[in-house]
């Protein structure tokens, strides 16, 4: 279903990227498939723990989800509003995940962030997964996000994310440093309400 990776953009071995890897169709349902879980599991601001509102609005699928908050990062089981468990991870996701990434286990975490007006994400590392060696995958869908990756030098590249990439921090990639610059509003019509949503995969446990 996924052909090989379709670019190394940047000086950062491990770092994949399948560029449209998901059709407009396949894009537009799995969009469909997104909102219909966040109804279940409403997107909240989550706060660092330091305090500050993160300019992103998350939300979770699977048995694990990321959170922030005052207590710091970790993930857990339920919603931290509701109470309630995380909607499942959507089938297609774990096909894609079968389909690109060279892991025995399934995905146990998929988080949903929705970028809209200035949102963006600070250079970061994924480092609160029991496992640093399993890969993240990550899906963009609607507005294009200018993305930025540090190799080991650290020396960061910018690339854009469009709608339907997808791309997967592997191997000597998997601590990268990465983060979002900006999102470009009204590059895509995808999202009801515009802008841009990035659903990442990983193993937490
Ligand atoms: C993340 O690192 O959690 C999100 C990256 C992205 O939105 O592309
Ligand atoms: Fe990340």
């Amino acid at each position: 279903m996924t052909p090989p990776p379709t670019e190394t953009p940047t000086a950062v071995p491990g770092f994949r990227l399948w560029r449209g890897a998901l059709s407009p169709h396949m894009q537009a349902e799995m969009v469909e498939t997104v909102m219909r879980g966040l109804e279940d599991a409403p997107l909240y601001r989550p706060v660092t723990p330091g305090g500050r509102p993160l300019s992103v609005r998350m939300s979770n699928f699977g048995p694990l989800g990321w959170v922030s908050d005052r207590a710091g990062y970790r993930y857990q089981p339920t919603h931290p509003e509701t109470g309630r468990p995380w909607p499942p991870i959507p089938t297609r996701l774990l096909d894609l995940w079968r389909a690109t990434v060279d892991w025995p286990d399934p995905p146990d975490a998929c988080l949903v962030n929705l970028y809209r007006d200035a949102a963006k994400m600070g250079l970061h590392q994924d480092r609160d997964e029991a496992d640093l060696k399993a890969p993240v995958l990550s899906v963009s869908l609607g507005d294009t996000a200018m993305f930025r990756i540090a190799g080991a030098d650290g020396r960061t590249s910018a690339l854009k994310l469009e709608s339907g990439d997808v791309c997967a921090l592997t191997g000597p990639a998997r601590m990268a440093r990465h983060g979002v610059d900006r999102v470009l509003a009204g590059s895509s019509r995808l999202i009801p309400g515009g802008g841009r949503i990035n659903l990442t995969l990983r193993r937490a446990r």
